[in-house]
């Protein structure tokens, strides 16, 4: 669904949500008293929502919460009910000015997402919104609404099934977007991967018949508050078979096209950071390619030498992320960067320990304490929690191979672990690695949150960049 929304002083939809922070609030919206009465009864701390329908026109009262997650929630509620009287626009009031009505707002916007590209008989449909003056800023609105189209390009990426995004047709749809928003990209083709060694990205490429990319995005303001730059990294394997380590269990493919989550994250934050046009000077890298068990497919047991110089042995093709992404991050080097996220659909051990409810992060020493907090205050704001995991030096026995310098496996337990340890090898900077296994798909829609992609980790990087 399509929506417009604008601020504005006089009131042009019969439609209306009023937002209170306390029952008696309602008062300076309801003047009749029996009427008031009837709402107040109603809006209590079980019941936040009540509304008025008289079969044309809806009325919402809504008793806002003390926790911005818990607006949204609202929010996407509302947001139900508007859908099922199909109310097509509405003004919204608040009883005050103050952060919860942003976080209901963001809600809404972010509840009216739809994936209906391959739908044939989907009705395109809008929603028009219309804030009374006093419920937020324009700049306030500003950033919440290029927040929520970054977060649903992410998502529009990652619902795409690879019978069209391929990494030829993802790179090209990166750099019309690049044009579009006003962030330079550079593509590097396979010849140019090739020419560089990437070992990597080219042993997971191996087994496809389609051309890996590896494309790079840059956000460089003139006033940046960084002298050197933030990199962002992206898993971007379009499609996961798992190789000739074929994916084994029924269903387990399904979902696989989403393992492009990590850098569909990188490239929303570098369409919702031009928008703004923030003033931090930011790079995204994100490595693209299919993993598939073609005649020529990386076996395991193979050697490779990795774009670092390293070499590793494959001991499972459906570890493929971490070795197109240790060339991204050995790419990230020559920037000498400030710090470097990562973010990739890395591991199903992940999805194991915590689901869908947060992400699993680990960060190498360099990274400060200080900076890590404030990532996880960004998390916390935008309901996008991190669970940091340790980075025991035992963990990095296990990756240790008896015939190459590495392996990329490790041992039957802390899988997510023992691939963020991977990882780390091909770091010199401060740098956090974000796996997004568990919360990047959804297979049943929460709250104001879709069946499918989320977007995550966009919401995060840009409250977390805003903040820099
Ligand atoms: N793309 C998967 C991880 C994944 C799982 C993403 C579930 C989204 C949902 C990744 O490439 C993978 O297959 N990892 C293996 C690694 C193992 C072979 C060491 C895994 O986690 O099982
Ligand atoms: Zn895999
Ligand atoms: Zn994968």
């Amino acid at each position: 669904m399509n929506y417009t929304i604008q601020i504005g002083t006089k009131i042009e939809s019969a439609n209306h949500i009023f937002l209170v922070n306390k029952e008696k609030d309602l008062k300076n919206f309801i003047s009749n008293k029996e009427s008031l009465q009837k709402i107040e009864k109603q809006l209590n701390k079980d019941n936040k929502i009540t509304f008025v329908f008289d079969g044309e026109n809806i009325q919402l009262y809504v008793l806002l919460g003390k926790n911005l997650e818990e607006n949204r929630r609202l929010a996407s509620n509302c947001f139900k009910t508007l859908s099922s009287f199909k109310i097509k626009d509405i003004t919204i009031s608040a009883s005050s000015k103050e952060k919860h009505n942003t976080a209901f707002v963001e809600g809404l916007l972010l509840s009216t997402y739809t994936f209906t590209k391959y739908q044939s008989k989907a009705k395109k449909t809008n929603l028009a919104i219309q804030l009374t003056e006093g419920v937020l800023e324009q700049n306030t609105l500003d950033t919440i609404t290029a927040t929520v189209e970054a977060n649903a390009i992410a998502k529009d990426f990652t619902n795409e099934p690879q019978s069209y995004l391929n990494a030829t047709q993802y790179a090209e749809d990166i750099v019309a977007l690049g044009k579009a928003y006003g962030f330079n990209t550079k593509v590097l083709n396979k010849e140019t991967i090739v020419k560089e060694k990437m070992g990597g990205v080219l042993a997971v490429n191996k087994g496809s018949i389609q051309e890996p990319k590896f494309v790079i995005m840059e956000h460089k303001p003139q006033h940046a508050k960084n002298k050197k730059p933030i990199v962002l990294v992206g898993k971007g394997v379009v499609y996961d078979t798992g190789g000739l380590s074929l994916k084994p269990t029924a269903n387990s493919m399904d979902i696989m096209k989403c393992d492009m989550g990590g850098s569909a994250t990188v490239v929303g934050a570098m369409v919702g950071l031009s928008k703004m046009n923030l003033p931090v000077h930011v790079i995204g890298l994100t490595p693209l390619t299919d993993n598939r068990p073609g005649l020529d497919a990386v076996a395991p047991g193979d050697v490779i030498t990795m774009y670092s110089g390293d070499t590793v042995e494959v001991l499972n093709t459906d570890a493929e992320g971490r070795l197109i992404l240790a060339d991204a991050l050995h790419y990230a080097k020559r920037y000498e960067p400030e710090m470097v996220f990562d973010f990739a659909t890395l591991t199903g051990a992940a999805v194991a320990a915590i689901g869908a409810e947060g992400i699993v992060c680990m960060a190498n020493d360099k990274m400060k304490q200080k900076t890590k907090d404030q990532l996880n205050e960004s998390g916390k704001a935008v309901h996008e929690r991190l669970v940091e995991f340790p980075m025991w030096e035992e963990y990095g026995e296990m990756i240790k191979s008896k015939i190459a310098d590495y392996k990329n496996l490790g041992g039957p337990y802390a899988g997510s672990i023992t691939a963020g340890k991977f990882l780390e090898v091909f770091t010199d900077y401060p740098w956090v690695h974000f796996d997004i296994a568990g919360p990047a798909f959804i297979k049943a829609p929460v709250h104001y949150k879709q069946f499918g992609a989320t977007g995550v980790g966009v919401r995060l990087l840009l409250d977390f960049l805003a903040k820099y």
